[in-house]
C-alpha cells in the first residue's frame, strides 16, 4: 500500500495580521497546501478573530484552499458569508450546531466541502450518522481557542477510532488533525491515521522560514507512516 499522500494546512493565526496577503502567499510558496482560517466569534471560544471581509481580502494572493474552522455558537448565520468570502472547506464543530445534519447538507448546498470538528471531551459517536455528509473530520488535539497550546497526546487513540469510522464509511474522507502539531509531535498523529496536518506555531516560529518548517513537518508524518 502506497504511503498515504500528507497536506499541511498552516493556521495563520500567529501571522502578523498586517501583512496577511504577503503571509498567505508565503505559506504557499513554501509549499502549504491550504490555508487554515481560525475564525472565532468570542462567544464559542474566548477569542475573536477574522471576519469573512479579512479572508476575501486575501483571497486572490493564492490559488490552494481556503479552510475555514468555525469556533462559532451560530454557524448557519454565517456559513454563507465564509463561502462568499472564497472559503473551499467550511469545518464546523458538532458542539455548536444544535441541527448538524442540516448544517452540514447546507455547506454541501453551497457548493464547498463540509468538515465535521471535534473537541477533545467529545465522542466520535456523536457524528456516526453524519459520515455520509462529510469530506472530512477535525479532531482538535488542543481545546480550542488559541494557538501555542501544547499536543494532547490521549487524542491518538480517538484518532485512530475515526479513522475506522471513515473505513466504514467507504468514502474517501480526510483526518485532519489541530492543535499543537509540529515534527516532535505529528508522528503519533499520523500513525493513527491523521492525513491532513494543520501547524500554527510550528510554522511560524521556525527560524529557517515556512519553506523549511512544511516539508518538515509532512516529511515526519509520511516518516511516521512508514
Ligand atoms: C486553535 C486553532 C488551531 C491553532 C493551531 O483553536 O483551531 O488551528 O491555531 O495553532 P498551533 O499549531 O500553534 O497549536
Ligand atoms: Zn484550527
Amino acid at each position: 500500500m502506497s504511503a498515504p499522500e500528507i497536506q499541511i494546512s498552516p493556521s495563520v493565526l500567529p501571522a502578523d495580521f498586517s501583512r496577511l496577503g504577503e503571509t498567505v502567499k508565503a505559506l504557499q510558496d513554501g509549499g502549504a497546501d491550504r490555508i487554515h482560517w481560525d475564525v472565532m466569534d468570542g462567544v464559542f471560544v474566548p477569542n475573536l478573530t477574522f471576519g469573512p471581509d479579512v479572508i476575501h481580502s486575501c483571497r486572490s494572493s493564492v490559488d490552494i484552499p481556503f479552510e475555514a474552522h468555525l469556533m462559532v455558537i451560530d454557524a448557519d448565520e454565517l456559513i454563507p458569508r465564509y463561502v462568499e468570502a472564497g472559503c473551499d472547506i467550511i469545518l464546523v464543530h458538532q458542539e455548536a450546531c444544535t441541527h448538524l445534519h442540516r448544517t452540514l447538507e447546507r455547506i454541501r448546498d453551497l457548493g464547498v466541502s463540509p468538515g465535521v470538528v471535534l473537541n477533545p471531551a467529545t465522542p466520535v459517536v456523536t457524528i456516526e450518522h453524519v459520515m455520509d455528509l462529510v469530506d472530512q473530520v477535525l479532531v482538535m488535539t488542543v481545546n480550542p481557542g488559541f494557538g501555542g497550546q501544547a499536543y494532547i497526546e490521549n487524542m491518538e487513540p480517538k484518532i485512530a477510532q475515526v479513522a475506522e469510522l471513515i473505513r466504514l464509511s467507504g468514502r474517501d474522507i480526510d483526518l485532519e488533525v489541530d492543535g499543537g502539531l509540529g515534527v516532535d509531535t505529528v508522528a503519533g498523529s499520523a500513525e493513527a491515521g491523521a492525513n491532513v496536518v494543520v501547524a500554527g506555531s510550528a510554522v511560524f516560529k521556525d527560524p529557517d522560514g515556512f519553506g523549511h518548517a512544511i516539508p518538515a513537518i509532512r516529511d515526519a508524518a509520511l516518516a511516521a507512516c512508514g
